[in-house]
């Protein structure tokens, strides 16, 4: 399944940091495009970050992977939520459904837009580790290429089934939430404890923490500022964490 992999590398997220502000869009996203970016998570339910992703990304598209998602419970409305992506994106690389809404329903319509070759690969996600066993069941059904879920040093329960699945049944994953919503970026350690891990920011530790896990492809920050897009996207490169430096992360952020 090697070639089926899409990272490691980090993406950029979109929910609560530019909905519908075109302005901010165009310069985050050029600021991530610049440093490397190529993965840009959407969903419907961000706001206005679909359309405002999709304007920033006119022009300069090639080369980009889209993944988006379909957020309801109607079949009739998921299929209006993609006629609007395939306008604002020209076309959907990753499509996911959203908070595992409708799966079964919303998963065979588009496995024909899979298999007409007009979407590369299906996923499906959820923030809650409450939904992570119909996550599982979901996966199981091997009709997935992508799972989306939540992966940080105090957000582990992941690690239980979902990434052992994933490498098993050869499913991508894709990170959301890597610091905790902004809530694990509250404090920094110490310049010593970052200079022994040989980073120099408290983000760019976090980042390479999720993608250290070998099972992981993509990692998606969010962010409003177009600085911190290129500085979250250098974390992306080797060299990667061990155990012992996954281990001290994860010590520094409880
Ligand atoms: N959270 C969920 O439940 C959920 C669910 C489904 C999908 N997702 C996807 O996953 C993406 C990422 O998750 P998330 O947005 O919830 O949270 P996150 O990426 O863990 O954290 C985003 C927050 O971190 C701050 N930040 C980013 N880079 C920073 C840096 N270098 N230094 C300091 N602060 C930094 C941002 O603030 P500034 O804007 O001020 O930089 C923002 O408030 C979402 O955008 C979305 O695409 C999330």
């Amino acid at each position: 399944m090697e070639e089926r992999r899409l990272g490691p590398v980090v993406g950029l997220g979109t929910w609560r940091t530019f909905g519908g502000d075109a302005a901010t869009a165009h310069e985050v996203v050029g600021s991530a495009l610049a440093a490397g970016v190529r993965v840009f998570d959407s969903s419907p339910m961000y706001g206005g970050a679909e359309a405002s992703l999709g304007a920033a990304l006119r022009e300069r598209r090639d080369g980009t992977v889209v993944a988006t998602k379909i957020w309801s419970q109607s079949v009739a409305d998921g299929k209006a939520q993609y006629g609007r992506q395939v306008e604002w994106f020209g076309r959907v690389e990753i499509e996911q459904i959203h908070n595992l809404a409708a799966w079964r329903e919303q998963l065979a319509w588009l496995e024909q837009e899979r298999a007409l070759g007009r979407v590369d690969r299906l996923g499906v996600t959820h923030y809650a580790p409450s939904a992570f066993g119909e996550l599982a069941e979901a996966l199981r059904t091997r009709r997935f290429d992508v799972v989306q879920l939540p992966l940080n040093p105090r957000e582990r329960e992941a690690e239980r089934e979902l990434l052992p699945l994933a490498a098993e049944l050869g499913v991508a994953v894709i990170v959301m939430r890597p610091f905790g919503e902004g809530a694990l970026l509250r404090r920094s350690p110490s310049a010593e404890a970052l200079r022994e891990l040989g980073v120099e920011t408290w983000p760019e530790a976090l980042l390479k923490w999720v993608l250290s896990d070998p099972r992981v492809d993509v990692v998606i920050p969010a962010t409003s500022k177009p600085e911190r897009a290129a500085t979250n996207a250098a974390a992306g490169l080797p060299p990667w964490f061990g155990p012992d430096e996954r281990a001290r992360v994860a010590e520094l952020a409880a």
